[in-house]
């Protein structure tokens, strides 16, 4: 069986919510799956799963989520090699759009940076995850189950 480990910074809970609806999604098609918040995980932890998904909104002007931040800044000099993984990045189209859903392209290049191999284009989600919860969210969710696979 497959282990597939999500860790997800999130303050409000979209970004939660996504993560949840994502790996529910996964977890009816009998795969083993984690979710762990960045401030209680240790990047280590990404090497033991055979499929990563970081998860983060944007925050402070392009940022991520300060607890994911730190999880990535940790994850630097470390090897994923080839590793499959995938990211969700959260985002609203009031804050200037230079840094728009910033948070997918910087949990991508942490991913590449480390050599892991992103198996699936980001899922991002612009304002609440709730309107998606019945289309992009499952779509994607289908998405990467099939990458998985
Ligand atoms: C103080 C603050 C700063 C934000 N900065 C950005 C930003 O730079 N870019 C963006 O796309 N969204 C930005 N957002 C929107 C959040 O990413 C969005 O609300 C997200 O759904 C929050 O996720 P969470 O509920 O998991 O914390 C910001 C929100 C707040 C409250």
């Amino acid at each position: 069986m497959k282990t597939i480990l999500f860790v997800y910074g999130s303050v409000g809970g979209n970004t939660q919510m996504t993560v949840e609806a994502v790996a529910g999604l996964l977890d009816a098609k009998n795969w083993s799956v984690t979710l762990r918040r960045a401030e209680l995980c240790d990047p280590a932890e990404l090497l033991k799963a055979d499929v990563c998904v970081l998860a983060s909104p944007t925050y402070g002007h392009g940022l991520l989520e300060s607890a994911m931040g730190k999880f990535v800044e940790k994850m630097k000099g470390m090897s994923l090699k080839g590793k499959p993984c995938a990211v969700i990045g959260l985002g609203d189209p009031r804050y200037e759009a230079q840094y728009h859903l910033e948070s997918a392209v910087l949990l991508e290049k942490a991913i590449t940076e480390a050599g892991g191999k992103l198996i699936v284009p980001a899922l991002r989600i612009s304002r609440t995850p709730v309107m998606h919860l019945k289309g992009l969210i499952p779509a994607w969710a289908k998405q990467l189950s099939d990458a998985i696979k």
